[in-house]
């Protein structure tokens, strides 16, 4: 690995605990206004102080957050689908110059094993990694799950050890029972979790928990962040697990007290 590709992941995932809190906000490439995001900028913006790295389109960071913010992007850089359509129907699109102009600390696009486009979403993941290496960008790997899709540890594990052997630098997929069979499927690339659909603020934590108990080296979260009565408090909490290694107990108590 270059001494850029180790840079940049150095400054998402924080070398003194070797963990991550990103904050996920790209839901809207394919959902639109996500509850919560219509107005992004006024959601993100107070929650930014907590987060190691957001997740984000390239039209989206241009339209609400400010330049001058000091945080590593990890940019999202697929799409081409919508919700009202089939999900695995993804293309590249946003290209690694436009990337570079934005100071993308990593590019990250979906890849849909067992989708209808698994082979085209492998592809993108691909085209990426060679993108990524020629310029020092590591690459995050998202293993989307289609509306058909299993989410256990035998589907988790293939999806993510795909994008390994694809070439992927880091991969962001879902909590599962036996979530250690999915990390050791990934040998040394790090393993952050997708937060999923709203959940109650402890379940919430308890999968945090769970995760990083598992070997996760963190989260990529969105909704059950910023969706929270106290998105601040959540996010504080998700630290609490990620960084300081506080119990569930403890990190709820930092949401309770923020409300
Ligand atoms: C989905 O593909 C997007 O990449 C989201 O960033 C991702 O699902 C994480 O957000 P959430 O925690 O809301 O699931």
């Amino acid at each position: 690995m270059n001494w850029g590709m180790k840079n940049r992941i150095s400054r998402i995932i924080k070398p003194k605990t070797g963990r991550c809190v990103m904050l996920a906000v790209d839901h809207g490439y394919f959902q639109g206004p996500t509850t919560g995001l219509a107005n992004l900028g006024k959601t993100v913006e107070p929650l930014l102080p907590y987060a190691d790295a957001l997740m984000i389109t390239r039209g989206a960071i241009r339209n609400w957050v400010d330049p001058a913010v000091d945080i590593p992007v990890i940019l999202r850089v697929s799409g081409g689908q919508s919700i009202l359509k089939e999900l695995s129907n993804e293309i590249i699109t946003t290209n690694i110059e436009d990337a570079i102009r934005i100071n993308a600390s990593a590019i990250t696009c979906s890849v849909y094993v067992g989708g209808e486009y698994e082979r085209e979403t492998i592809g993108n993941l691909s085209k990426l990694v060679d993108e990524g290496e020629k310029y020092g960008i590591p690459v995050l790997a998202v293993t989307a799950v289609g509306k058909e899709m299993a989410r256990d540890a035998r589907y988790l594990g293939l999806a993510s050890r795909i994008c390994v052997e694809i070439g992927a630098h880091m991969i962001k997929t879902y909590y599962t029972e036996e979530f250690d069979k999915v990390v050791e499927a990934c040998g040394n690339v790090p393993v952050v979790i997708a937060g999923g659909k709203k959940l109650p603020e402890l379940e919430a934590l308890q999968m945090s928990y769970d995760a990083v108990t598992a070997g996760a080296i963190g989260v990529d979260m969105g909704r059950n962040i910023f969706q929270s009565d106290s998105a601040i408090g959540m996010i504080q909490a998700v630290r609490a697990i990620v960084h300081d290694s506080k119990d569930v107990e403890e990190a709820y108590e930092i949401y309770e007290q923020s409300k």
